[in-house]
This record gives C-alpha cells, structure tokens and sequence, in this order.
C-alpha cells in the first residue's frame, strides 16, 4: 500500500530519503563521535547501584561500559569496588578499601606500571569504550595530560626491562620444581645445582617474583648473588623447598 503511495508521491519519496539519511547519520555518530567526557562525580553514578543505568568503570583515564560484566562489577559482585571510578592502582595493589582505590601510580615499578597498561587493553578488547574521565589522566578537553604520557614511557620502559630479564634468564636455565600437599615443594636439576636468584630490584618491588630458582654448572658456583636452599647439600642437586 505504502509502496504505491511512495511511487505516486515524490514528497513521500523525498521523506524515505531524509528518514534513511538520518538513520545512517545516527550510526555514524553513535560509532564515531569524539567520547563523552565524564567528571568524576559523574562517572560516580555508573557504580551498578542503579539497575536503569549501564555499569562504568575507569582505568588510566579511560571509561568502559562493563555492564554485560554485571555479575562481577556490578551490585555485591566481587569487582564491584572498580565501578563508578577509576581505582587503577588496585589493579596491582590489590587493595580494594579506602585510599587503595585510587588512580595514582606514584611510586609503582615500571613492571606494575605495565601491567596496569595490560589492563586497560584488556578493557579495550573485551569491552565498549564509552569516553574519558577528565581528570588525572585527561584534561578537560580530552587531550592526555603529562602524567598519561609519563605513565605510557614507564610502561614502555617495564617492557623492556621484562624482555632484558627474560633473555638474561634464558642464559641461566630454571629448576624443575613441583608442589605437593604431602611432600611441599620441591626443586632439582638435571644438570648442574639449584641455586636461588635474586631478580633485578624494580621487578622485586611487587614482592612477589623477588627470588627464582637456577642452575648452575660447577665451576659457577662461586658467583655473587647466589643463596643455598636452606637445609640442602652444596652439591645436591634437588632441594625441599621450606615455605
Ligand atoms: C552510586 O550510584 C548512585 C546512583 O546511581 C548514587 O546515588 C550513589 O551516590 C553512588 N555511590 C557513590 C559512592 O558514589
Ligand atoms: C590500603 O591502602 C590504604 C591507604 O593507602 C592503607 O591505609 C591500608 O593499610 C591498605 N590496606 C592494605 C590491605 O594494604
């Protein structure tokens, strides 16, 4: 019916066109505005507690909309404390009460730094980025102010210290080891003698990869910087490892 009365009618014709334009226009906005800019008061109503509006959550500056995540991030979930703010220094930190759940990084590693960059990937690809929090990270025009780029440099520079760790590593081969309820743990060599390791300092700031587990032939022994397993022969080549 409509078809007949669109042929006989150029005004009808002419409206399907506008309408079909605006549609497309709407498309193209909705996937290629600049984003929204939120304060942080803003962003603050998006903490899940509301069921009508979506879940956000902020992480170097950048807004997601985790909403389909609503189990975790939202009302009583177990991340809930990472919506409606950016908490990005609780990525690493792992502290979830009061001031833990701030997005400064001031005196993190340049490893821990990375790690949060890693995060905020991890946002970008599971999630639908929705704008930017003006504040720390963001200027009130959405540019990234200093402290972006200097967090961006020192996540570069974790990289690379990372990858330096890995070949040096790679040099000096790791323990077997295994863990058991009954037994605890357990390091051996198949060649040469276990030996623990200190890791360089920036790396052992986390606290948690300080030490690792090496080889080393004989004639290595005598190096700087390597520590007996407490209880275990010099020349045993496989250790309980006492926790
Ligand atoms: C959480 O969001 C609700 C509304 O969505 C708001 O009334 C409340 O103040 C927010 N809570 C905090 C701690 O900002
Ligand atoms: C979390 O951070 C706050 C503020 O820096 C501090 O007072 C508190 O002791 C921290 N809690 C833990 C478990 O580290």
């Amino acid at each position: 019916m409509w078809l007949k009365t669109l042929a006989t009618s150029p005004l009808s014709a002419i409206t399907v066109v506008v309408l079909f334009i605006a549609l497309l226009l709407r498309f193209y906005i909705k996937f290629d505005t600049p984003q929204r800019l939120f304060s942080a008061e803003e962003l603050a109503l998006f903490n899940g507690t509301d069921e009508g509006l979506p879940i956000l959550l902020g992480i170097l500056g950048s807004v997601f909309d985790v909403t389909k995540g609503k189990s975790h991030y939202g009302s009583g979930g177990g991340y809930n404390h990472f919506a409606g703010r950016d908490a990005s220094r609780a990525f690493v930190s792992g502290n979830f009460t009061g001031d833990g759940l701030t997005d400064s990084l001031r005196g993190l590693s340049s490893t821990e730094v990375k790690s949060i960059v890693e995060w905020r990937d991890f946002y970008y690809k599971t999630y639908k980025y929705v704008g930017k929090l003006v504040g720390r990270y963001y200027d009130s025009h959405g540019n990234p102010t200093k402290y972006l780029k200097g967090v961006e440099a020192k996540a570069a520079r974790g990289a690379q210290l990372l990858e330096k760790q890995k070949i040096e590593e790679a040099k000096q081969p790791a323990c077997n080891s295994r863990w058991s309820q009954d037994e605890g743990g357990e390091v051996w060599c198949d060649v040469g003698y276990p030996r623990l390791v200190q890791r360089p300092l920036e790396i052992a700031l986390t606290g948690k990869m300080s030490k690792r587990c090496a080889c080393f032939e004989d004639s290595q022994l005598g190096q700087a910087g390597l520590e007996l397993y407490e209880g275990c022969d010099y020349y045993a080549t496989r250790c309980k490892v006492q926790s």
